[in-house]
């Protein structure tokens, strides 16, 4: 594996939806994935152990070599970027680069509404901390932000259930929460990035004018222009078109779920984090 790579990270398989769109905007750079597959769900967890598990796990992706790390995980974005970025990088290294998903999601998703009612679907950590009403408020103030937390749709996908027929009530269930909300929503955002896997049954349970939004292109255009104007960065990021897999629970298992989130093969090695 080249010296240094973009590292990308996620609690289990999620983040590769969002590395999937990386790759297709910038192809030449070098790219390390982890999933914490084996400290998954993130999403239910406090803020002291979802802001552990990311340092560690960050901390490794810099033992790696990497000079910047993508947290393509919401609930981590969430609930450790910030401390991350303010507390622990001017310590490791302040020339280190932590980057979260929800910014740049934010940033644009105002443009994607003709109404100014937008939803938020993600896991109960993501929705409690208000990240995405918070953030939104900064770029589009007269934009009106309503939110649902979806704990089981993780667990659904993670165990392949997400195509079933079973699926169908926790899907509608939330998606009759949150429309019931307002009836103007004409924005739904995946703020999670395991839920373009069940974009299609959301699909089938929402009118044409609602516009499902998933992060993996906004974050990839955000990535591509930080990068662009941060010439320095760029540079020290190593660019062979290689990539890496790593996961802390079952590379077989992580091989055969990956790929369906990935859209191509993917060949894991393992990680004990626990071992230290
Ligand atoms: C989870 O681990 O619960 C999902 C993390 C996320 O993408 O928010």
């Amino acid at each position: 594996m080249a010296k240094h790579p973009i590292g990308v990270f996620d609690s289990g398989y999620g983040g590769l939806t969002i590395l999937k769109e990386i790759v297709k905007k910038l192809p030449g750079y070098d790219y390390l994935y982890m999933g914490d597959n084996a400290r998954a769900p993130y999403g239910p967890r406090s803020f002291d152990t979802v802001y552990q598990y990311t340092q560690e796990c960050v901390r490794w992706f810099f033992s790696q070599g990497c000079e910047l790390v993508i947290l393509a995980c919401n609930t981590a974005s969430a609930k450790a970027l910030r401390t991350i970025q303010q507390n622990d990088l001017p310590q490791i290294d302040p020339s280190k680069r932590v980057l979260g998903v929800i910014r740049p999601t934010t940033e644009v998703i105002g443009r994607f509404s003709k109404t100014g009612h937008v939803g938020i679907l993600g896991t109960t950590g993501t929705v409690q901390s208000e990240s995405y009403p918070i953030e939104i408020a900064k770029f589009f103030p007269g934009v009106k932000v309503y939110q649902e937390a979806c704990p089981m749709w993780v667990p659904l996908i993670e165990n392949n259930e997400h195509n079933k027929p079973g699926a169908d009530y926790f899907v509608k269930k939330h998606l009759d929460n949150i429309t019931s909300q307002s009836k103007d929503i004409d924005v739904l955002l995946l703020g999670c990035t395991h839920y373009p896997l069940l974009a299609n049954k959301i699909r089938s349970f929402l009118p044409a004018t609602v516009n499902i939004v998933s992060q993996g292109e906004i974050v990839a255009e955000s990535l591509a222009a930080y990068l662009e104007n941060h010439p320095d960065l760029a540079n020290r990021c190593s660019k062979n078109g290689e990539r890496a897999f790593f996961t802390t629970d079952s590379t077989s298992d992580f091989d055969a779920h990956g790929s369906i989130f990935f859209g191509e093969a993917v060949r894991s090695q393992h990680l004990d984090l626990l071992a230290g």
